[in-house]
């Protein structure tokens, strides 16, 4: 099964977080559901689905889809399947039959797939917006690390986003 980080990074290469007075572009938000409708789930931490439902979260575009939420402590959430870790999400879609995981955040799930070395590919939306003092992902949380990716395409979303895909695990 392959995995597919997807995230949207600040023009000053943030991991761009949203809220009500800065949203995500709606281009970027088109583009995760149509990637999370093709490989036919997604994974999420445990405190983007909590900002994702306030908003009407798992229904909607995303009612057929096999939607994993990671939690240490979560009880079970009604439509969608709880796990305790990256490994467990990944083996809960394998064992349903999946041929794509669909990694979409946030920072600390983001990063917990990428320091474990759990992701193929990364798909970067990067929206014209900047950033003061924010969150970032990394390969290593604890030291300097590099990891040299290959550049699959590149390509305008409207709206001013650029969409980069690198493959990772080469
Ligand atoms: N740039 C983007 O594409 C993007 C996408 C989504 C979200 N965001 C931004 O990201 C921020 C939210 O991210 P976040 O880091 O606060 O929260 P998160 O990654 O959505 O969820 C964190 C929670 O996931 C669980 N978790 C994390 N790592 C785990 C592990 N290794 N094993 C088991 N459970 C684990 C824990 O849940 P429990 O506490 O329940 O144990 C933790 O509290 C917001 O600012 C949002 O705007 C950005």
């Amino acid at each position: 099964m392959k995995t597919i980080l997807w995230a949207t990074l600040t023009a000053n290469g943030n991991y761009a977080q949203s809220g009500p007075e800065n949203p995500p572009k709606k281009e970027a938000l088109a583009d995760f559901a149509a990637h999370a409708k093709a490989a036919g789930n997604f994974i999420v931490g445990r405190r983007t689905f909590e900002s994702m439902a306030g908003n009407g979260g798992g229904g909607g575009p995303f009612a057929d889809l096999d939607i994993v939420v990671i939690s240490k402590s979560a009880p079970e959430i009604p439509g969608v399947i709880v796990v305790g870790s990256p490994e467990e999400a990944l083996n809960y879609l394998q064992q349903k039959g999946h041929q794509t995981a669909f990694i979409s955040g946030g920072a600390d799930i983001h990063n917990a797939f990428l320091g474990q070395g759990l992701v193929d590919e990364v798909i970067f939306n990067v929206a014209p917006v900047l950033e003061g003092k924010g969150l970032n992902l990394v390969i290593d949380k604890d030291q300097y690390r590099y990891k040299q990716v290959e550049l699959l395409d590149c390509k305008p979303l409207g709206g001013g986003v650029v969409q980069l895909r690198y493959a990772i695990n080469l």
